[in-house]
């Protein structure tokens, strides 16, 4: 029988959790972060979460703003989940600098892996850029640097292999989000040696699984798919359908979840980074790291559901 003391010291205890519940997402414990699935990047064996985080739009808001809570909580939901890739770019407005804001406030910096970009040409610039970056993310160092949609690939490259020399950048990489490109990065990756590549792959785009994927399976690169919701038109072709019983096969319980299933269940995918500005939508992305992978002909199912 517990003890009325036993009693006092837990209702104290519970009363603590209670006043501090409204800091904490309310998704921050829904999911246990060591089920998050995690693929290797193949130059390095260094294990990375399936599920990352893009903050296209999503992140440019003003630091001052009120907008700066959700983000605040899709951060907290996003790394107590157990993600870690964030991909941003100099070119995302505010995003790099609301980023470094939101790792610093939630004191998670530490076990995020930030990705950014170089648009820039000429070295002097993209070195500027990359400083800028440096400064807007709160860090003397960058896990992964990219070449922006291939612009100025040769010069960029370069420079970031002597950044990586340097110790201030630990992976490189080149990206583009357009199918017309992919020849174009096909080029980019037969002529210079990179770690990761980034591009567009989802149900409603699916050129990379013709030679993009394929390649980089052979050869050892990672790669990060871009637009997995294709900036959320996916999702409005399916606003009104009931979602299929056969989704919980892959215990998916929503259609981005089914969409997420779909990337991750390509082989070659090592992770894919949907935005989002809301914590819901970031719980529910995370979940789809945390169950059962599609097969083949599930795949094709996912992909006839949003046709
Ligand atoms: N050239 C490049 O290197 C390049 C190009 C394109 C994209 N990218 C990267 O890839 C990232 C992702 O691509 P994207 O931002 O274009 O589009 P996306 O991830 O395909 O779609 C984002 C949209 O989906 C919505 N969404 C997210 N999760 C959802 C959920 N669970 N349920 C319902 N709606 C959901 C978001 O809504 P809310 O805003 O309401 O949350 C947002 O409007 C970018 O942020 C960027 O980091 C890179």
């Amino acid at each position: 029988m517990p003890s009325r003391r036993h009693f006092i010291q837990r209702s104290a205890s519970l009363l603590a959790l209670a006043a501090a519940a409204p800091l904490l997402p309310r998704f921050a414990f829904a999911l246990d972060p060591t089920q998050l699935l995690q693929r290797v990047i193949p130059s390095s064996g260094e294990a990375l979460p399936v599920i990352g985080l893009g903050t296209s739009r999503t992140f440019d808001v003003r630091i001052e703003d009120d907008s700066l809570e959700p983000l605040e909580d899709v951060i907290r939901t996003f790394i107590n989940g157990g993600g870690r890739l964030i991909d941003t770019a100099p070119s995302y407005g505010n995003s790099e600098q609301v980023t470094g804001a939101l790792l610093e406030r939630t004191s998670t910096e530490a076990k995020a892996f930030l990705a950014s970009k170089i648009s820039a040409t000429g070295r002097e610039r993209g070195l500027q850029q990359f400083e800028a970056s440096l400064r807007a993310l709160q860090t003397e160092r960058i896990d992964l640097m990219q070449v922006h949609n291939l612009q100025d690939t040769r010069t960029q490259l370069a420079l970031l292999r002597e950044l990586k020399e340097q110790g201030k950048v630990r992976y490189i990489g080149v990206t583009h989000y357009r199918e017309s490109a992919h020849d174009d990065l096909l080029d980019a990756l037969a002529r210079e040696k990179v770690d990761f590549v980034q591009f567009n792959y989802s149900v409603g785009e699916r050129n990379a699984e013709k030679r993009l994927l394929p390649y980089c399976a052979d050869h050892g690169i990672a790669t990060l798919i871009n637009r997995p919701f294709q900036r959320g038109e996916l999702l409005a072709r399916v606003k009104d359908k009931p979602l299929p019983s056969w989704a919980m096969e892959v215990d998916a319980n929503s259609w981005a979840q089914l969409l997420l299933n779909f990337i991750i269940a390509h082989p070659a995918v090592t992770a894919v980074i949907p935005a989002t500005s809301k914590p819901r939508y970031m719980a529910d992305n995370l979940k789809a790291g945390h169950g059962r992978i599609a097969d083949a002909a599930l795949r094709e199912k996912i992909a006839q559901a949003f046709n």
